[in-house]
């Protein structure tokens, strides 16, 4: 059985202006441990997509699974006791963490409301994974402007990781980052990955960064996944006639950074 089933999922946006259909019946799988890359240009939804997988904005129609348990049929309790078990990584780490409280405050917060109890074990899985992210613990009592874009996204992979997700959402986590310091948090995701055994739902509008690390990628287009292949197979046998321009714009490997 999968991880992750999607299945026929859509979400609209009502606002004033009108209905925006942003994901227009996507079905895919997640298997345990796998990293799938997401493409596609900006505005074809696919950040609307990842939160509809964390339940972040409502799906319109279709369904999720997660091991087969479909959320959206859930009580609250029960839904609650398996939120954890998928997570988000956002692009802008800043706009995710709250100005006003330490590291420490904001990572013991989740592990209090996930039920940890003892203040000692909270700090000891606080200071664990602050670790295991690349920061020192003098961080633990830092706030989110005193740190730089990287190392915030760090804090926002600790918070992630914190309560051992078996899958990960990361939504364009280096896109905002100086590019010496995209293949730093890259290979962070690498080596967490195997670590903690994550699947990651890996957003990007950059092939470049995909290639690096999808064992699978997604193509979307105006809302709909157009092709879905192993990666080698995408490469150098794109079906879609999108996917064959999407790898054709791409910029000629000279021109961009090395990843690792
Ligand atoms: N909160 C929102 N309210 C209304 N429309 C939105 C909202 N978020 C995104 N959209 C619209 O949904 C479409 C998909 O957006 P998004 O999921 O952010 O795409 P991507 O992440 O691929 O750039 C776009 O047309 C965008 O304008
Ligand atoms: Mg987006």
């Amino acid at each position: 059985m999968p991880l992750l089933s999607v299945i026929d999922l859509h979400t609209r946006y009502a606002t004033r202006a009108g209905v925006t259909h942003a994901v227009r019946g996507v079905s895919f799988d997640i298997a345990a441990g796998e990293t799938v890359g997401l493409v596609g240009e900006s505005g074809c939804g696919k950040s609307t997509l990842g939160k509809t997988l964390l339940q972040l904005v409502p799906a319109t129609s279709g369904r999720v699974l997660l091991d087969g348990v479909d959320l959206g049929a859930l009580k609250p309790g029960p839904l609650r006791a398996l939120r954890p078990r998928v997570q988000m990584i956002f692009q802008d780490a800043f706009a995710s963490l709250n100005p006003r409280r330490s590291v420490r405050d904001t990572l013991e917060t989740i592990l209090r409301v996930h039920g940890v109890s003892s203040a000692r074990e909270r700090l000891r899985q606080v200071a664990l994974m602050i670790d295991r992210v690349g920061l020192p613990l003098s961080a633990l009592g830092r706030y989110p402007h005193e740190f730089s874009g990287g190392q915030r996204q760090r804090i926002g992979i600790a918070r992630a990781l914190l309560l051992r997700p078996d899958l990960v959402v990361c939504d364009e986590p280096v896109s905002a980052l100086d590019v010496s310091i995209q293949a730093q948090i890259l290979n962070l995701l690498v080596d967490l990955k195997r670590e903690f055994g994550l699947a990651y739902l890996f957003i990007s509008h950059d092939l470049a960064v995909v290639r690096y690390l999808a064992d699978r990628v997604m193509v979307m287009q105006a809302g709909q996944i157009v092709e879905n292949a192993p990666q080698e197979q995408l490469w150098n046998s794109p079906v879609h006639p999108y996917t064959r321009a999407l790898i054709a714009a791409e910029p000629a490997p000279a021109g961009r950074a090395r990843v690792a």
